[in-house]
């Protein structure tokens, strides 16, 4: 987490890093700073607790002039978010900023405080400033002394470092956090993110794992993680950058609910023949793979995660496949029984959550059969990294608030299902071709459900004073119900937890209450009777009903219940469907109290530390 940009160039910079950090706020957003060379030949800083914003206020009142520059917007992980802990950081000639987290760094903090370097803040990286002031007494070379300070380090970097003393260069490595240089004419860029340079050129060159490099005005050098001189291909993007306006709307999620019709349509484009899905969407290799792939292991994170655990029900049922859904985080910690032909799918908006990541490069020492990544972002490193790839078509998700990539993972792995199931010749007859037709089918339905935000805008209101929600799901509808609730303890702040609705009675049922509304999704399937005895649990007790349930599934308001009618749909599409109201519910809740829903205290977009 956390953005970098740096710029060396003939014209002033501060505007462009400042441009810079406020397309990178996605990654963290608590405080912001900004180190600049000045025309007067100082290393000077500016730095802010909060948005970006407030440091353009600040450099407003006070700017800074300069030709060679660094700038970070920051995610907290070690000290708070104040001034103090704001990147960059000093030491003596130079300035650091930093993406990651440095493990060793409390070790390396006593032996620089035994060598008499004052720190000036809680932050792991003030230990990379300090330590490389260290180099420089023996090795005058910024980049050489960045070299043998980066053999020191334990844990994960991105690193852009400048010097009073050799101000025509910018120094950069990269080890677990993505950096893009960024190519312009008489002027080069770093970013920890192509899109915070998209304003100064089309043209990228991505560092690779252990790389360092030396960017001034007119050349880029890189070494590898052997120190060998490397090229690194130069990615060139025409499109013009993606339109990041809120359009109509009033907040990014609303705009990316809203797109939710479009991108699933998109998702869905050159991947559907007549009554197939063509597998080769999975890349060229994908037939002669599935067919061996006798198990499946989904790793993800967050909301991603949720995607899998979607996926989980669809596989076995549809497919007829074992599959096991993991958070990443757990999965790349423990020992791990691989069993045979497992195909090692990752789920991820982004493509560069550490954890999934790590995941990622663990399971390629386990012998999974393959990988396979769905992802949004198709020069990230997850798909870099993996066999196979399936691209969701969201565009860019700007809320923090996953919505529209969720919905698109979903079409994803319903298309991943079929693919398998096809292949290896496991799906009902006739039920790939209803699927087909039924995903052709979806984007209208998503429309229908999208119309009735008015209602589920009063719905909200029924929330706005309640400080606990539980939400209740059946079969995949429980993942479903596990999406709302992260989507509502998000942007309201209200705490949400979900259950599978036959768990209510071991546990739960003790805390249902007046006070406490009670969310469910209730689909017209096989499992409508026992949910609709379970909601009588609910009542009993004086719990508040609300319902998003079929419109053929005979429930009707009723005192303490709010029943919500949703479009009729086939019920292995049914999760995709459901999610959008509770969207709706969780946007509107947090419209109601009045949070910062695009983007939520204390979270980031895109987790890119541990
Ligand atoms: C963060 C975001 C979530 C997202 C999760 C996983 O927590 O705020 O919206 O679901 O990371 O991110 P990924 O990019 O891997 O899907």
């Amino acid at each position: 987490m956390c953005g970098i940009v740096g710029a060396v160039a003939e014209r002033n910079i501060t505007a462009i890093l400042l441009e810079g950090l406020k397309r990178l706020e996605y990654r963290g957003y608590d405080s912001a700073g900004v180190a600049v060379f000045t025309n007067d030949e100082k290393l000077e800083r500016m730095r802010r607790p909060g948005k970006v914003s407030e440091l353009e206020r600040a450099l407003d009142a006070e700017p800074l002039l300069g030709r060679l520059g660094i700038a970070h917007t920051r995610w907290a992980t070690h000290g708070a978010p104040c001034e103090r802990n704001a990147h960059p950081h000093f030491s003596g000639d130079l300035a650091v900023v930093h993406n990651g987290i440095i493990e060793n760094y409390e070790a390396l903090r006593e032996q620089l405080k035994a060598l008499g370097y004052v720190f000036t803040s809680d932050t792991d990286t003030e230990v990379i400033a300090h330590l490389l002031s260290h180099k420089l007494k023996d090795l005058a070379d910024l980049t050489v002394a960045l070299k043998a300070t980066v053999k020191e380090l334990h844990g994960a970097y991105g690193l852009a470092v400048i010097s009073a003393k050799q101000p025509d260069r910018l120094v950069a490595a990269r080890s677990g956090s993505p950096l893009v240089i960024g190519l312009g004419l008489g002027e080069n860029f770093l970013a920890s993110d192509q899109l915070a340079l998209r304003q100064v050129t089309d043209r990228f060159m991505y560092l690779e794992e252990g790389d360092i490099a030396e960017i001034r005005r007119d050349s880029v050098q890189i070494w590898d993680l052997n120190g060998k001189d490397v090229e690194r291909e130069v990615v060139q993007y025409r499109d013009g950058a993606e339109a990041a306006d809120k359009g109509e709307f009033r907040h990014y999620m609303l705009k990316e609910i809203h797109e939710q019709p479009a991108v699933v349509q998109r998702t869905l484009e050159g991947r559907l023949s007549q009554n197939q899905v063509l597998v080769q969407a999975f890349g060229p290799q994908a037939a002669e793979l599935f067919a061996k792939v006798r198990n499946v292991q989904i790793v993800a994170c967050g909301t991603s995660y949720h995607a899998g655990m979607v996926a989980r029900y669809w596989l076995e049922e549809l497919a007829g496949i074992p599959c096991q859904v993991e958070v990443a985080s757990e999965f790349r910690y423990r020992k791990v029984v691989v069993q045979p032909d497992s195909l090692f799918v990752t789920i991820s908006q982004s493509g560069e959550t550490a954890d999934t990541l790590a995941a990622l490069r663990n399971a390629k020492e386990l012998g999974f059969l393959a990988s396979l990544a769905i992802c949004n972002v198709g020069i990230s490193s997850l798909v870099r990294e993996s066999d196979l790839t399936l691209l969701t078509q969201a565009g860019r998700e700007i809320g923090v608030a996953s919505t529209k990539a969720f919905t698109t993972q979903l079409v994803g792995l319903l298309l991943l299902t079929l693919s398998l199931g096809q292949v290896r010749g496991t799906l009902g007859e006739g039920v790939e071709a209803k699927l087909v037709e039924e995903l052709r089918r979806l984007p209208a339905r998503l429309g229908e459900a999208l119309a009735m935000d008015n209602t589920v805008e009063k719905i909200a209101e029924l929330f706005a004073e309640k400080n606990h929600t539980l939400f209740l799901g059946r079969g995949a509808q429980f993942p479903v119900a596990m999406e709302g609730a992260l989507k509502l303890k998000e942007i309201s702040y209200i705490h949400a937890e979900a259950y599978p609705a036959g768990e209510l009675k071991h546990g739960p049922l003790a805390l249902v209450d007046n006070d406490m509304p009670v969310v469910t999704v209730a689909p017209n399937n096989e499992l409508l009777e026992k949910l609709k005895s379970n909601l009588q649990e609910v009542r009993a007790r004086g719990g508040q009903l609300i319902v998003f349930a079929d419109e053929k599934a005979g429930m009707t308001n009723g005192e303490g219940t709010h029943v919500v009618h949703m479009p009729h749909i086939h019920d292995i599409l049914s999760p995709i469907l459901y999610t959008i109201p509770l969207q709706l519910l969780s946007y509107y809740v947090a419209v109601l109290k009045g949070t910062d829903v695009d983007q939520p205290r204390n979270l980031a977009k895109s987790v890119t530390v541990e």
